[in-house]
């Protein structure tokens, strides 16, 4: 981990600031629900578990892996998108919301798989894309077929009688996000690449048909909806010309607009408020206002966001400063601490891996580093998300040329730093160590030709490193990241201080030490996570007369009065009282 010192010097002047003592009301924080308390377990179904040899992970192979994921102690799944979609976005790209790519499989695998979860008491979450759909999708094909038909207004047009729109930043595509369709001389928006047109939400009729989309999947029985990049959803629809330089606060320009709520409200009213469900959403706004305004339980829209802070720490090679993680976790706890709540990750489906990013993945340090991360992800307040492969320590893969790459993402920041000119090796630098490819890899379940992900070609190449990091190496070994991972998850299932507990940072400025504590009633809790890869040494006055640890990733406590050394990349949890 390299340090930066100017971010972590701007960090600490926050933290200074954020810092006045605050009276929390415990009562109101802890209105208890099983989408809190539950652990949150994501899959990329592509790359889970294939059972009939197309390379492709699917319904099957997941239901094949239940007993396994039942083992984790998890109690929610959040699969990225199974539906019918020509997959430009790997399935962000939906052309029908009510059908299953059958790469997956059928309804009835769905259903199978389902009812699997259920029976073990593990709850379902759908990702609905409804930002956007695929520009396949009837409704985008009518709507572009002329001016007057009935689904032209489900998306956004610009006539280009009225010139060329106004510069839009698009996430994916480096000409931007207003594409021209010559069939009816106009421009169609798309924030993200053009074959994911996006839906005007501002049409009443579009957003009956998402509730009506919600309410079949909530038929079947899913328990939870992951709304995706929904913050655009709702947009300044006379398009300004916007100040230059402004896409680099997109969220602000192109989203969280007031109607949002509105939209929300009404969604909570037509699904959330008619079924035992949540709804979470990717993104949280700019401010701590905005996520409130999301997600405080007297505002009845979503029940829980998650926010970017934290992975937009260490996008690059140069990694992150333990101040500025600190800081972050304990401003997003602080505000979060009497109304709301948010989804805690570290990882996703657009992110690097886990450990290659945040721990340390050179052999040496890879378990131990990875158990460090997972025993933060699970002590703190917030519902942990954890993504497939990190409760092995699954690793980044190794990515050096372009041509490999097939995430439109990746392929669209290419093409930009080729335009701009940049320097292209450092460019694949930085894709080779960021790039979302990196958690895609097959999950590694065991040793044998493919990390026994598939029998045919693997649609992805299995990172080389599955002969020894998999889940059948580590159910043998006690001390594996797995076997931590389900004590780590078993202490907070038992535990509800780790859940709902009051967080209290200790050790503010320690160069390596992460230390803080979580309170409930008369239970209170220490938490010490040695984030360097070194022997490190803390003064506690908590440490004086402490006993047993709840969990410790090493054989050793190197106590002393109240003085303790920790090893690299230590994990420890004591109970205080
Ligand atoms: C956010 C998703 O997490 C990402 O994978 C996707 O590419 C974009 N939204 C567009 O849907």
């Amino acid at each position: 981990m390299k340090k930066l010192f100017i971010v972590s010097f701007l960090i600490l002047v926050i933290i200074g600031c954020n810092n006045a003592p605050k009276e929390i009301n415990l009562e109101k924080a802890i209105d208890k629900t099983w989408w809190k308390e539950g652990i949150l377990y994501q899959i990329y179904p592509q790359s889970f578990k294939d059972t009939n040899g197309d390379g492709f992970g699917d319904f099957k192979g997941v239901t094949e892996g239940l007993d396994y994921l039942e083992s984790l102690g998890i109690s929610m799944v959040w699969m990225n998108p199974f539906f019918q979609s020509p997959l430009v976005d790997n399935g962000y790209d939906v052309s029908d919301y009510k059908e299953i790519h059958p790469r997956y499989g059928n309804m009835e695998d769905f259903d199978a798989m389902l009812a699997g979860m259920h029976e073990r008491g593990i709850k379902f979450v759908l990702d609905v894309v409804v930002n956007h759909s695929s520009n396949e999708h009837e409704w985008f094909k009518q709507s572009r077929s002329s001016r007057d038909n009935p689904y032209r207004e489900y998306y956004h047009w610009w006539p280009a009688e009225n010139g060329e729109p106004p510069y839009r930043h698009s996430l994916f595509d480096p000409e931007g996000a207003w594409e021209y369709d010559a069939l009816t001389d106009a421009y169609y928006l798309h924030t993200f690449a053009e074959e994911q047109p996006d839906l005007n939400w501002e049409n009443p009729k579009v957003r009956q048909e998402v509730y009506d989309i919600m309410r079949f999947w909530a038929d079947k029985g899913v328990d939870g909806f992951r709304m995706d990049a929904f913050q655009f959803a709702s947009k300044d629809t006379t398009f300004p010309e916007w100040p230059e330089g402004h896409e680099k606060d997109f969220i602000k320009w192109y989203g969280m607009r007031p109607q949002l709520h509105d939209y929300l409200k009404e969604m909570y009213d037509e699904v959330i408020s008619q079924y035992d469900v949540f709804a979470v959403s990717e993104g949280a706004g700019s401010t701590f206002q905005d996520a409130h305004d999301l997600v405080d339980s007297d505002r009845n829209e979503l029940q829980m966001a998650y926010h970017f802070e934290t992975v937009d720490m260490s996008r690059t090679p140069d990694g992150y400063t333990l101040d500025e993680f600190r800081e972050v976790f304990s401003r997003w706890d602080k505000a979060f601490a009497e109304e709301g709540w948010i989804a805690i990750f570290l990882s996703n489906h657009d992110n690097s891996r886990l450990v290659s990013r945040f721990g340390n993945d050179n052999p040496e340090f890879r378990t131990v580093s990875t158990q460090m991360l997972n025993t933060f992800l699970l002590s703190m307040r917030g519902t942990p998300y954890t993504y497939y492969g990190d409760e092995l320590g699954m690793t980044n893969i190794d990515m050096p040329t372009i041509e490999e790459y097939v995430d439109i993402d990746a392929i669209g920041k290419y093409k930009s730093a080729v335009a701009a000119g940049d320097d292209l090796d450092e460019f694949m630098n930085e894709l080779n160590y960021s790039s979302r490819e990196n958690g895609r890899t097959p999950m590694q379940w065991n040793d044998s030709e493919n990390a026994g992900f598939t029998n045919g070609t693997p649609w992805k190449r299995v990172n080389e490193n599955y002969t020894i990091i998999n889940v059948e190496a580590q159910e043998k070994d006690q001390n594996s990241v797995l076997n931590h991972f389900r004590r780590m998850a078993k202490l907070r299932n038992e535990n509800n201080v780790l859940v709902y507990g009051e967080y209290q940072l200790l050790l503010e400025e320690h160069p390596d030490i992460y230390a803080y504590t979580r309170e409930l009633g008369d239970e209170k809790w220490l938490v010490l996570l040695n984030f360097s890869e070194s022997n490190s040494n803390i003064e506690l006055p908590e440490l004086d007369g402490i006993d047993t640890a709840k969990i410790n990733n090493y054989d050793d406590v190197l106590l002393d009065g109240n003085s303790m050394e920790m090893l690299p990349y230590q994990a420890i949890i004591f109970s205080l009282k």
